[in-house]
């Protein structure tokens, strides 16, 4: 799984990651998305949930519900260019095709970086900061869905606020590796020449960075098979509106309503009640 050296002192240390990890996490991406492709095409059941909301509530909805404003969709292109530039300059080296890709990397490293501190702000003081994180209803839904799954008899879950529970958990998995990427990725930077510190590849012990280059490599190859995952359902066609929504910044009443419960997602502007912006 690793590869090793031996210090100038003798001690054996880890360098990074065995580079057949790569093709662990693309076979890892391509089983998902088939798996999920012929469970949905020959097993999945039609969705069911619990109660409609009310007909006067429906009747107050706008064509179209605002469901990304254009910072958050500035962002997330923003940080979608920068994380295919660092997945492409960091793994086509190790597979065979070689150009200088370090400069590419750490500069597509550091756009990561600010997108994803101005994110933490901008979600933290302008959107719905509790939009992402499960809740309890996520909880309660999400064993209602799995005992009906397994023919168990169970109340049918609700519809979902603004995101589903499973978009929920991918977002937890993909801040923790991120953030794993992006401060090694930090330190890593005074390994080669940048515009930013003076080099000073004695800041760390060997050991230190070795370690350090093991957690870029691991959470790297995890980020592969996170955005195969990600790509794969964002073109799926029932998707579609979604990642039309992240274009355009909105999507149709109907497709709201068929997944979303208008008082878990409040719309915004409607009847004074708190807006429903999120990432
Ligand atoms: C999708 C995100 C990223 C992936 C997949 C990724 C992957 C990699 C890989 C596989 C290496 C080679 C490491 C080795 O030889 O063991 C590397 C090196 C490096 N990465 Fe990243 N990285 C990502 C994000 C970042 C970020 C956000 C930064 C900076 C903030 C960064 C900075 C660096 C630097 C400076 C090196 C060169 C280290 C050297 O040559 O000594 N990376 N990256």
């Amino acid at each position: 799984m690793l590869e090793w050296a031996t210090s100038p002192l003798g001690q054996r240390v880890p360098i990074h990651i065995a580079w057949f990890l790569i093709w662990v996490a693309v076979i890892a991406g391509l089983l998902f998305l088939i798996g999920h492709a012929i469970y949905v095409r020959y097993w999945a059941k039609q969705k069911e949930f619990a109660s409609e909301p009310p007909a006067t509530e429906i009747r107050e909805l706008p064509a179209r519900i605002p469901r990304h404003t254009l910072p958050a969709r500035l962002f997330h292109w923003i940080m979608a260019a920068a994380m295919f530039v660092l997945l492409f300059t960091a793994f086509l080296p190790k597979v065979g095709v070689q150009f200088n890709w370090v400069t590419y990397h750490w500069i597509a490293g550091s756009v990561l970086t600010v997108s994803i501190l101005f994110h933490m702000i901008h979600a933290t003081f302008c959107m719905d900061f509790w939009s992402i994180w499960p809740d309890r209803a996520d909880l309660e839904d999400a064993g209602r869905r799995c005992r009906r799954f397994f023919g168990k008899s169970a109340a049918l879950p609700g519809k979902f606020a603004k995101y589903p529970l499973e978009n929920k958990l991918y977002h937890g998995v993909v801040m923790l590796t991120g953030l794993a990427v992006i401060a090694s990725g930090i330190c890593m930077m005074f390994r080669v020449r940048t515009i930013f510190f003076p080099r000073d590849p004695y800041l760390f012990s060997d050991m230190t960075w070795g370690l350090m280059y093991v957690l870029h490599g691991l959470a790297g190859v995890g980020l592969i098979t996170l955005t195969m995952v990600h790509v794969y359902f964002a073109i799926r066609p029932e998707k579609l509106p979604i990642t039309a929504s992240m274009v355009v910044g909105s999507m149709s009443r109907e497709f709201y309503l068929k997944e979303h419960d208008p008082r878990r997602w409040v719309v915004e502007g409607l009847s004074g009640r708190s807006t429903a912006d999120g990432d």
